[in-house]
């Protein structure tokens, strides 16, 4: 792991492999070893990059508010440090609302997006209540009552009966989180803007995924994302929930390389 300071934080990051550069931004309250499985497939064709994003993993968690468009001035300082130009983003879920968020500012960045168990909406209202509470849950309660509340929603059903490792996974890597961190990050998502209306104008390759059992942003999300963006493909990850790529690294990571793969 390397670490590097911008925008008056340190983020740590990793950088394997060479070719076309290819950055994984992770989802909400997790860290960048969620995409370890992938990192490790992918570094074999293309330039792979990984990054605890503010408030998570070994990165610094600074008092809030953050930002979706803070956390993607992170992902753009990165690259300038790394001398990378253009790149693919893969984003799944609050990674997938960054990817969106950097797309909007520095469309000239970005290569290809892969949108992973993501949505383009705002929150509704009561989401964004719900979202304010658990900020404060976090900060009075700390990340393991987070890790109560969230893990049986991020995982599928499968997974929560016949994967019990994987769950493991997923509570430790929040549990190793700060509170001041997730709730940094769940008020940035409670202000996010609506990226809806920048869809129509992608004019680069996207490809969308969803787990089949994703509750938190169900196949009709992914749908309207490949309604909105011409020319996308919608790819299906069956027997997985939210945490597509945990749950089902293989079959993600071969929808992943096939759309990667001609790019690089
Ligand atoms: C995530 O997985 O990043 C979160 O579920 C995103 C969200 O809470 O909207």
């Amino acid at each position: 792991m390397n670490s590097t300071n911008l925008n008056d934080i340190t983020i740590t990051y990793s950088d394997e492999g060479i070719g076309l550069p290819v950055i994984f931004l992770h989802a909400f309250p997790l860290n960048q070893t969620m995409w370890d499985d992938q990192s490790s497939e992918l570094k074999k064709h293309c330039r792979v990059v990984t990054l605890d994003l503010r408030g998570f993993g070994q990165s610094s968690a600074p008092p809030g508010p953050y930002s979706m468009d803070q956390m993607a001035a992170d992902v753009r300082g990165l690259m300038s440090v790394l001398d990378i130009e253009k790149a693919v983003l893969v984003g799944l879920s609050m990674g997938g609302y960054i990817a969106l968020a950097f797309y909007r500012n520095y469309p000239e960045a970005v290569r290809a997006l892969v949108l992973a168990d993501t949505r383009a909406s705002a929150d509704t209202h009561e989401a964004r209540l719900r979202r304010l509470k658990s900020a404060d849950k976090a900060e009075t309660v700390g990340s393991r009552a987070i890790a109560d509340d969230m893990v049986p929603m991020l995982v599928g059903r499968t997974t929560l009966e016949s994967r019990a490792s994987i769950v493991e996974r997923v509570r430790s890597m929040i549990e190793a989180n700060s509170p001041q961190g997730i709730a940094g990050a769940q008020r940035a998502m409670a202000v996010r803007r609506d990226s809806t209306y920048i869809l129509a104008g992608v004019d680069f390759p996207v490809l969308i995924m969803v787990g089949s059992e994703d509750t938190l942003t169900p196949i009709v999300e992914a749908e309207s994302l490949r309604n909105g963006i011409a020319g996308a493909r919608l790819c299906l990850v069956e027997d997985a929930g939210h945490l597509s790529n945990i749950e089902r690294p293989e079959e993600f990571n071969r929808i992943l390389t096939e759309f990667i793969k001609p790019m690089s």
